[in-house]
């Protein structure tokens, strides 16, 4: 059955707002600590959200992993004290803050300034941002109170403090530190996976784990949590090849977002302005979310830095003995850093769909297949006809055996199944019914068409037609749907 179908456009203020509420009706992302009235810069996943996030985790992982020189790991959040001594996190990785001196609330002194269309660089030192501060403060208004009040900009450290591990005779505990980034437990590492994993030069770690920022303002929903996961690989390579290596990688990631749909005009390089001491190179993807463009992956051409400040902190040698130039040197490290919940965040803005099917409007996630939390949804016509339900199940459970990211729903009429399952993304719906089980009449007697006995009505997502399918032939069919 033919249906028609035309896309309404939407707002971007509304777009998000949106983007929001569905997450939190379908089940994909909840407020942290909801209950008791939230908690700033978190988020909890819900099924769907976990089961999306899986498939983000699956298609990077496989995206490294195509690569024969890579290795994964999966390294401590909490870590010796002196890891972030040596990275440079606790002399030098903060947020420029700034008191507001009627209402006390904190603010960004960089976010502040872009609200009235000034950019300051992300790696702008405090002097710096002071002046500039300084020269804009009386445009500047408070975003709480609207009184232009400001103190001094202050650069507030990012590391969060745990006093996990740390003990003293006082009674008083002093302070460790969540892992600010996961690259890190890569760099600690490095030794144990060249030994371990007979690799010579290049080669890379891949981590995908949690790290802890305490962010000033988080905002924008899952854009800048305070705790939220990183997709990091850090590539080991000559020195000579680093640059090489650098533009290789920018191309393979930005490849790696337009294979799972992101179209080329929302996504673009952004080369960072001025580079830390220790840079040599360093842009970011940035998509352009509803609110703007945002920056969705790092990737950095570090030098030796990294490794050299593990050699010089721990007193572990981190040289790498080249067996044909009988050279001996600390390799240098290119690295790509994907945040999780921000391309999750992309995935679900780029799907989200507001149209018309047959003059009713829904709500619609077109997701690329690969993502789909879902891949088809089994539903029996009743869920009050056990014969119809039996079926069903069998249906069910064959296709879960085959492809796993199968859902059951018996729940409402088949028309709110369908608003249901669009909202979550799935791409194909299933009916058991009565044509079904050979009985389309379902007088239990008399006579019957038995054409369509054994076969299915298939929905699809997108376009909302509808066929039916042989039941003998359901997998094949999603197979080469799903291609
Ligand atoms: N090891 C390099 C590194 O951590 P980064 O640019 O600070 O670089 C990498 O972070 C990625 O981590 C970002 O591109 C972003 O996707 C994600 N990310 C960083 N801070 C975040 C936050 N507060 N909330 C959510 N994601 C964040």
């Amino acid at each position: 059955m033919q249906t028609e179908k035309k896309e309404n456009t939407i707002n971007n203020d509304d777009r998000m707002e949106k983007i929001v509420s569905l997450c939190k009706r379908r089940g994909f992302v909840f407020a942290g600590s909801e209950i008791y009235g939230g908690f700033a810069g978190t988020y909890d996943y819900g099924h769907y959200g976990v089961m999306l996030k899986d498939n983000i985790e699956r298609a990077w992982k496989k995206s490294m992993d195509m690569h024969r020189n890579m290795s994964f790991i999966n390294s401590s959040i909490f870590t010796a004290s002196r890891v972030w001594e040596a990275s440079g996190h606790v002399s030098g990785f903060s947020d420029p803050l700034v008191l507001c001196d009627e209402c006390n609330s904190k603010n960004r002194a960089d976010h502040l300034l872009e609200s009235i269309g000034i950019k300051a660089d992300e790696k702008i030192s405090e002097i710096e941002i002071n002046k500039l501060f300084d020269l804009h403060r009386d445009k500047i208004v408070c975003p709480n109170c609207g009184k232009k009040n400001f103190g001094k900009v202050r650069a507030k450290n990012l590391l969060a403090t745990s006093n996990m591990g740390v003990f003293d005779t006082e009674g008083s505990d002093q302070q460790s530190y969540l892992r600010g980034e996961t690259a890190q437990g890569i760099f600690i590492n490095y030794k144990n996976i060249l030994e371990t994993g007979s690799h010579s030069i290049p080669f890379g770690i891949a981590q995908i784990g949690k790290a802890f920022r305490n962010e000033i303002s988080p905002r924008q929903f899952l854009f800048r949590k305070r705790e939220f996961e990183q997709m990091e690989m850090q590539y080991f390579c000559y020195p000579s090849e680093a640059m090489n290596e650098y533009e290789n990688w920018k191309e393979e990631r930005m490849e790696y977002y337009l294979k799972l749909g992101i179209p080329e005009s929302k996504l673009h390089f952004k080369d960072h302005d001025n580079l830390v001491f220790y840079a040599k190179a360093a842009t970011d993807i940035e998509y352009e979310f509803p609110f703007g463009w945002g920056e969705i992956e790092g990737i950095h051409y570090r030098s030796d830095y990294d490794l050299s400040q593990h050699q010089k902190f721990s007193g572990v040698d981190m040289t790498y003995f080249d067996e044909d130039t009988k050279e001996r040197f600390v390799p240098h490290v290119v690295e790509v850093s994907s945040g999780l919940d921000r391309t999750l965040m992309m995935f679900l803005c780029e799907a989200y769909r507001e149209d018309d099917i047959g003059g009713s409007g829904r709500v619609v996630l077109k997701l690329n297949n690969v993502l789909s939390p879902i891949i088809a949804c089994i539903s029996p016509l009743l869920k009050n006809k056990p014969i119809l339900v039996e079926y069903a199940e069998k249906v069910f459970s064959n296709l879960k055996k085959e492809f796993g990211r199968i859902a059951w729903d018996d729940n409402g009429n088949i028309g709110k199944r369908y608003r249901r399952q669009d909202e979550i993304g799935t791409p194909f719906c299933i009916v058991i019914d009565f044509d079904t089980l050979g009985d389309p009449s379902n007088t239990g007697g008399q006579e019957k068409n038995t054409e369509l006995k054994d076969t299915v009505t298939v929905r699809d997502r997108d376009t909302a037609t509808q066929e039916r399918v042989n039941v003998s032939e359901l997998v094949e069919y999603l197979k080469n749907k799903l291609k």
